[in-house]
C-alpha cells in the first residue's frame, strides 16, 4: 500500500475526492497514489493566484530568493531519493535521473540569483530631443498576470522547475499542472517550497503570499477550462506540437510560450575526420539518441554526415549504440530504460516498420519488448516517411549522407522543426556560418544538439515553438516593460 500524496493548493496541502495511481513504466508497480483536485479546488487555486498578483509582485527580492535558495539546497541534499522517485515514475535510468536533479538544483540557484538582480530598472535620458528636455525614462518589468505552467513527463522535475522557479523569482503567481504520468516529482517541489516557507516563518519572515503557487495534478481533459480562464493570462506549455498549437489557437489573445518538438539533427562535417574526432562524435551521438529512451526534444534523431567521413562514422555509431546497456532503470549500469508507456513504444515500432517497408535499411535494433524499444539505427530512410518527418521521441537514429556543408545545412533546414542542431567541426568560420544558416533556436558546435545549460535561452522556431525558457528568459516572458517618465529634472 502506498499513501496518497496530497496536492498543493495556494501553498498548502489539500486532498480531493478522487485519486489516481502512478505506475512504473518498467514493471507496472504502483509508485504512488495522487489525490486529484476537484473543479472547486482548481477554481480556488486560480482565484488565489489572481487575487495575490499585486502583493506577490511587491514581495521583496530577498524573500523570493531565500525560498528559491532553500529549494536548491534541499534538492541537492535529497538528490538520491528524488532521483529514485523520478526513475520510478518516469522509467528514466538512475544515472540520468541524478543528472536531472542536479540540473534542477542549478535552476533554483539561478532563479535565486536572478531574483536578486532582476528588475533593477533601466534609466534612459530623454533630452536627446528638445521635446524631452528635463525628462528621464525609467523602465521596470511588471507581471503580465498569473501563469498557467503545463509540464511534460520527460523531465518531470526539471521542466517543472523551469516553469515555477522563474515565476517565484519574478514575483508572478503560478498554477503548475504536471504531466498525468509523472506528478510525484512536481509535488516534491511543492514540499520543498512549503518547507522553505515554514522555515522562513520561524526565522526572517520568508513567506510568499498564500496563492503565489499551486501544483495541481489534474487530468488533461480538464486543461481546456484552465487554458480558457481569463485569470491566467500567460500560458507556458512544454509538450507536443499538436497540443501546443491547439492551445495557442484556442486563446489567440493570451501570451503563450510553447516549447515543442524537434528533429535533433547532428551534422558531422568533412574537417571532423580524425579517428579521435569520429570516436567522439559517434559516442556522443549514440549516447544522446538514447538518453531517456530518446524522449527529449533535443535527443539526436538525425545524423547528417559529409560523404568523406560517412563510411568511417557509421560503424562507430553502430558499435556505440549497441554498447548502450538496456534494461531496468533502477540498475546502476542501465543506459536506456523503457519508454513512458507501451503505447509510446508501439507508436515508435509502427513508425520504424513503416520506414523499413518504404525502403529504409535497419542497421541495428528495431525490436520492441513491452514498453521498451531497442536502440535503433536506420539508413536510406525515405524523407517522406513519418519517422523522418515527425519527432520520434524514441531511441531511433536515422543516418543521412550529404556532399558538403551547404547540403548539410539545407538538410537540417528542410525539417518543419527548428529547436537545436549540433555541428561537429573545428573550423570557427564554419561555426559562424552554421550559426547564421541554421533555422533553430540553438546551434551547438563540436557536440550534439542535446546539450542544454539551464541558464541559456532555450526554445525553437518553426513548428518547435514560440518564446524562450532559461531562467532569466522565462522571467522576461512572464513580465512586461512599463516605462515611467519623470519630468522637470535637471539632468
Ligand atoms: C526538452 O525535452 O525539451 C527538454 C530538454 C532538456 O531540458 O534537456
Amino acid at each position: 500500500m502506498t499513501h496518497t500524496h496530497a496536492f498543493w493548493l495556494a501553498g498548502r496541502q489539500a486532498t480531493g475526492d478522487t485519486a489516481v495511481e502512478v505506475t512504473s513504466p518498467w514493471d507496472g508497480h504502483v509508485v504512488g497514489t495522487v489525490s486529484v483536485p476537484s473543479d472547486a479546488q482548481v477554481d480556488e487555486a486560480v482565484a488565489a493566484a489572481h487575487a495575490v498578483r499585486d502583493e506577490f509582485a511587491a514581495t521583496p527580492a530577498h524573500i523570493r530568493a531565500a525560498v528559491l535558495d532553500h529549494v536548491s539546497r534541499r534538492l541537492r541534499e535529497r538528490t538520491e531519493e528524488i532521483a529514485r522517485l523520478i526513475s520510478a515514475e518516469n522509467g528514466k535510468p538512475l544515472k540520468w535521473a541524478r543528472g536531472e536533479v542536479g540540473r534542477a538544483v542549478s535552476v533554483f540557484r539561478f532563479a535565486a540569483e536572478e531574483a536578486r538582480r532582476f528588475n533593477g530598472g533601466e534609466a534612459q535620458r530623454l533630452d536627446t530631443d528638445p521635446a524631452g528636455q528635463g525628462r528621464l525614462a525609467i523602465t521596470r518589468r511588471f507581471p503580465k498576470g498569473a501563469v498557467l505552467g503545463i509540464a511534460p513527463f520527460n523531465f518531470p522535475l526539471n521542466l517543472c522547475a523551469h516553469k515555477i522557479a522563474p515565476a517565484i523569482a519574478a514575483g508572478v503567481p503560478i498554477i503548475l499542472k504536471p504531466a498525468p504520468a509523472t506528478p510525484l516529482s512536481a509535488l516534491m517541489i511543492g514540499e520543498l517550497l512549503a518547507e522553505a516557507e515554514a522555515e522562513g516563518e520561524s526565522q526572517a519572515g520568508t513567506k510568499l503570499p498564500s496563492g503565489a503557487w499551486s501544483i495541481l495534478p489534474v487530468a488533461n481533459d480538464r486543461m481546456p477550462a484552465l487554458v480558457q480562464d481569463d485569470r491566467l493570462p500567460v500560458i507556458s506549455f512544454t509538450g507536443s506540437e499538436k497540443v501546443g498549437f491547439s492551445i495557442m489557437d484556442s486563446v489567440p489573445r493570451k501570451h503563450c510560450t510553447l516549447e515543442l518538438g524537434g528533429n535533433g539533427a547532428a551534422v558531422v562535417l568533412a574537417d571532423y575526420a580524425s579517428d579521435e574526432d569520429l570516436d567522439w562524435a559517434a559516442s556522443r551521438i549514440a549516447t544522446f539518441s538514447n538518453y531517456q529512451g530518446g524522449q527529449s526534444c533535443i535527443s539526436v534523431q538525425l545524423v547528417i554526415a559529409d560523404a568523406s567521413v560517412y563510411d568511417r562514422l557509421v560503424p562507430r555509431i553502430i558499435a556505440a549504440v549497441e554498447a548502450q546497456v538496456t534494461g531496468d532503470p533502477s540498475d546502476e549500469a542501465t543506459d536506456v530504460g523503457p519508454l513512458v508507456s507501451e503505447d509510446a513504444a508501439e507508436r515508435v515500432e509502427a513508425w520504424v516498420d513503416e520506414a523499413v517497408e518504404a525502403g529504409a535499411r535497419l542497421l541495428t535494433g528495431g525490436k520492441r519488448d513491452g514498453a521498451s524499444y531497442a536502440p535503433t539505427v536506420l539508413a536510406d530512410v525515405p524523407t517522406d516517411v513519418t519517422l523522418y518527418c515527425e519527432e520520434v521521441f524514441g531511441p531511433v537514429l536515422t543516418l543521412r549522407k550529404v556532399d558538403g556543408e551547404a547540403a548539410a545545412f539545407t538538410a537540417v533546414n528542410e525539417s518543419k522543426y527548428g529547436l537545436q542542431a549540433g555541428v561537429f567541426t573545428h573550423d570557427l568560420r564554419t561555426a559562424f556560418r552554421a550559426h547564421r544558416a541554421l533555422e533553430v533556436g540553438g546551434v551547438i558546435i563540436g557536440d550534439v544538439p542535446s546539450y542544454r545549460a539551464d541558464q541559456m535561452p532555450y526554445g525553437g522556431v518553426k513548428q518547435s515553438g514560440v518564446g524562450r525558457e532559461g531562467v532569466k528568459f522565462a522571467m522576461e516572458d512572464y513580465t512586461y516593460e512599463r516605462v515611467m517618465v519623470l519630468t522637470g529634472l535637471n539632468l
